[in-house]
C-alpha cells in the first residue's frame, strides 16, 4: 500500500514539474525579414537604429544615426564579413571578420524565463540568455518592446515591420571598402558603429555556442 501510494505521489510530482516548466512562455522567433527602427542609449549616447534583419538572405543592416552626428552604416554578411562605412567625403570603411554569422531567427531559444514587466507603457515577458541580454516582448502581441546588452547598452522598439526587405541595391558596401588603399582607410575607430556590431556577433556566437 505504502510503496503504491509513495510512487504515485512521485508521479504527480514529477508531472506537475514538466508542467510548470513547459507553461513558462517562449520567447517569439524572430521574423525571417523584418525592418525595425530602434532608439538606443549607450551609456548616454543616444542613436536612433535602422534595422533590416534579412535571414533568407544572411544578411542584417544597422543604420546608425547618431544623435546629432554621423550616419554610420554596419552592414553584416552572414559569413561574418561586416562592412563599417559613412557614405560622407570622408569615404571611411571598415572591413571586419567574424567567426560567426548573424543572428539565426531562432537565437533566443533556451532562454531563461523571468516573468513579467512594464516596459515602456507595455506588460512584457522577459528573458535572458547567460547574462548577455534581457529581452522583453508583449505579452499580447509578442512583438519585442525592449532589449538590454550585458554591458547596458539599450534598445526600444519604435517599430517593427514584419516582412520589410530592404531592397539589394542599399545592400553594396561603396567601392572605398574594396579598394587597393583600404589601410588608409583603416583610420576609422571602432567606436559606437561597429560596438554594435560586435555585440549583436558576440550574442549570435554565445547562441550558437549554447
Ligand atoms: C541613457 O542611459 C543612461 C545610463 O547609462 C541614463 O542615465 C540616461 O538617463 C539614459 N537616457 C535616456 C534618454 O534614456
Ligand atoms: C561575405 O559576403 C560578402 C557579400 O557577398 C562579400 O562581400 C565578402 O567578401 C564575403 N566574405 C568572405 C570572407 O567570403
Ligand atoms: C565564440 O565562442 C567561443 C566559445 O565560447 C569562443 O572561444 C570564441 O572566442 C568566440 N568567438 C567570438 C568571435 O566571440
Amino acid at each position: 500500500m505504502k510503496p503504491v501510494c509513495l510512487s504515485l505521489f512521485t508521479i504527480l510530482l514529477f508531472c506537475s514539474s514538466i508542467a510548470s516548466k513547459s507553461l513558462d512562455p517562449t520567447p517569439s522567433p524572430w521574423p525571417l525579414q523584418f525592418h525595425s527602427v530602434l532608439f538606443m542609449n549607450n551609456s548616454g549616447t543616444l542613436q536612433k537604429v535602422d534595422l533590416w534583419y534579412d535571414w533568407p538572405n544572411g544578411r542584417n543592416f544597422n543604420i546608425i544615426q547618431n544623435q546629432l552626428g554621423t550616419l554610420k552604416y554596419d552592414l553584416e554578411w552572414t559569413n561574418g564579413t561586416s562592412y563599417v562605412y559613412t557614405l560622407d567625403s570622408n569615404k571611411e570603411c571598415r572591413v571586419l571578420h567574424f567567426s560567426v554569422g548573424i543572428l539565426r531567427p531562432n537565437w533566443l531559444d533556451g532562454a531563461t524565463y523571468l516573468g513579467q514587466e512594464h516596459v515602456d507603457g507595455f506588460l512584457c515577458n522577459v528573458w535572458t540568455k547567460v547574462d548577455f541580454i534581457l529581452y522583453y516582448e508583449d505579452v499580447v502581441t509578442k512583438t519585442p518592446v525592449h532589449w538590454v546588452f550585458f554591458n547596458g547598452y539599450t534598445a526600444h522598439v519604435m517599430t517593427f515591420e514584419v516582412g520589410a526587405v530592404l531592397e539589394d541595391p542599399n545592400w553594396q558596401a561603396p567601392v572605398y571598402c574594396f579598394g587597393e588603399d583600404k589601410p588608409l582607410l583603416e583610420s576609422m575607430v571602432a567606436t559606437t558603429a561597429s560596438s554594435l556590431g560586435k555585440l549583436i556577433r558576440d550574442v549570435s556566437n554565445v547562441s550558437i555556442s549554447l
